[in-house]
């Protein structure tokens, strides 16, 4: 049998996962009518309960898996992220996403107890961790937990001295909405302060992580926190997240200035600046 080479391209490509990393490279993060779930496109009223669903299941793991995941390396890429917002004493400082509150600790932390840290989560599951962690390390003054969507905060304008983000805004329906919603809260001079998963820039490291997030993190998903899936939809997300450059222009037209990023790991996760004037 001779092979035409289109076919053979045919082939080749149905061979290859149903959705490769190359794949998911530059498809919209959300428009009008659909918004990301990983590689699918849902209904945009329909990802905020798919999202909670995924982070429902992984909260009981999900602090084990970063380290595993990881090797430990978001620590640092967190720890640099909370000497950039550098809180103070008498601030108040909304932590969008917090999740479990490995942000929130290390800027309770850092202020020595005494800046007013709220942190908002959509996931009760995720939240309820992060208070049992507080209590076990003895912290409950100066911290707040509240279940709330990043993209409809109920805060007034004009209240925080600063807000951070850390690996939430690949999951919300429209960033546009979250940054909106950060420039509204924060009061002149404030900052907002986002790290997240971003495009790696250096050329064959790109090949070697893919490889690795695509083959290694769904199976290690499988074997730590017995899920596969949301482990799936972590690699997927991160793929269809805007590169660094992209979200700096999204920040600048929400009304941020002064907006700068730094990349941790080759790009592998990025850490956004902007501030309200
Ligand atoms: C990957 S975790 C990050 C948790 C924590 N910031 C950290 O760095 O460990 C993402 C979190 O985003 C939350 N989340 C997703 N969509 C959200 C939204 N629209 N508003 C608030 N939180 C959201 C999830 O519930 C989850 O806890």
């Amino acid at each position: 049998m001779t092979w035409h080479y289109p076919e053979r391209r045919a082939m080749v490509r149905a061979m290859k996962r149903q959705d490769s990393p190359d794949d998911l490279q530059g498809r919209p993060f959300a428009d009008d009518d659909a918004a990301s779930f990983g590689a699918r496109d849902v209904p945009p009223e329909e990802k905020a309960s798919l999202v909670r669903d995924v982070f429902t299941s992984v909260a009981s793991r999900y602090d084990l898996m970063n380290d595993l995941m990881s090797a430990g390396i978001h620590r640092l890429w967190k720890d640099s992220m909370v000497r950039a917002v550098d809180p103070r004493p008498g601030q108040t400082i909304l932590d969008l996403a917090g999740g479990t509150g490995d942000i929130a600790f290390r800027m309770h932390r850092r202020s020595g107890g005494r800046a007013d840290i709220a942190v908002c989560d959509l996931t009760e599951a995720m939240l309820r961790v992060g208070r049992d962690r507080a209590t076990d390390r003895g912290l409950v003054d100066g911290l707040h937990w509240l279940a709330g969507d990043a993209q409809a905060l109920p805060l007034d304008s004009r209240c925080v001295d600063a807000v951070t983000m850390a690996f939430g805004l690949r999951n919300v329906t429209r960033i546009e909405d979250v940054l909106a919603e950060a420039y509204r809260v924060l009061r002149p001079g404030g900052r907002f302060v986002c790290l997240e998963f971003s495009t790696v820039v250096v050329p064959v490291l790109d090949d070697l992580y893919d490889l690795y997030s695509f083959n290694v993190l769904p199976r290690l998903g499988s074997l730590i926190a017995q899920d596969r899936g949301s482990y799936q939809y972590l690699v997927e997300s991160i793929r269809r997240f805007p590169d660094q450059e992209t979200l700096a222009g999204m920040m600048r037209e929400a009304g941020f200035t002064r907006v700068t990023y730094r990349n941790y790991s080759a790009g592998i996760a990025a850490l956004h600046i902007g501030r309200r004037l």
